[in-house]
């Protein structure tokens, strides 16, 4: 079977679009700014998805919300824009068109599905978290994104804030080193005692809605 389509993101897409246009391949690029679609445009790419503030797992830095940049996206490059971060339903299909988008792209909804390989745990506070309960880590590492807040995260930003330096934040982030044992202490505490481990979320409802 042939590799239809490579969606690209996290960094410049200029190195990679050349091969995968040769390869015939649809290069889709995430952005998360009106500058970045306008860039991406004319290097090749024959979708942009404007990836919005509520989306779940990693963001942009500029916390502009998926209403605004949406249309701001549409407005601003010919090729067609999928829209994403917060659309997780017909509803939300529906209002991307209404914003000029084509399509919608889903993550955190997907977690949520029969197929997904993750734990039944993860899936079911899915469900049951309430849309105030996701927080966003990572900011001081540039590497932002939104997951549940749970007794971990509540940590991992303690952390984020206590770090003298970036590396220091980083060792944590990737549990191979603790910045702090008074921290190590109270993450284990906190994590046997909720939900363990962090996930992304932003809008998921019950499957089947
Ligand atoms: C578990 C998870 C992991 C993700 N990992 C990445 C990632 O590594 N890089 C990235 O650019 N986006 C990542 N994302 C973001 C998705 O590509 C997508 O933009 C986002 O999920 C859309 O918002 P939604 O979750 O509200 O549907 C991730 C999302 C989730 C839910």
């Amino acid at each position: 079977m042939k590799l239809r389509a490579i969606s690209l993101t996290g960094r410049n897409p200029a190195p990679y679009l050349p091969r995968i246009k040769e390869a015939d391949i649809l290069a889709m690029v995430l952005v998360a700014g009106v500058r970045q679609a306008q860039k991406a445009e004319p290097l090749g790419a024959d979708i942009v998805i404007a990836v919005g503030y509520e989306g779940g797992g990693h963001l942009g830095r500029d916390d502009i919300g998926s209403l605004v940049l949406v249309r701001k996206v549409a407005q601003s490059v010919s090729v067609p824009v999928v829209a994403s971060g917060g659309f997780g339903d017909g509803y939300g299909l529906i209002a991307a068109l209404a914003l000029g988008a084509e399509g919608i792209e889903m993550g955190t909804r997907f977690l949520a599905t029969e197929e997904c390989p993750i734990h039944a745990r993860y899936k079911q506070a899915l469900l049951d978290f309430r849309e105030t309960d996701t927080t966003i880590m990572g900011w001081s590492l540039g590497v932002s994104g939104r997951v549940l807040a749970t007794g971990f995260s509540t940590v991992i930003l303690a952390v984020n804030k206590k770090a003298v330096r970036r590396s220091d934040c980083c060792r944590f982030w990737q549990g191979r080193e603790i910045a702090s044992g008074h921290l190590m202490e109270s993450s284990a505490r906190t994590m046997s005692g909720s939900f363990k481990g962090s996930a992304s979320f932003s809008t998921v409802h019950p499957l089947g809605n």
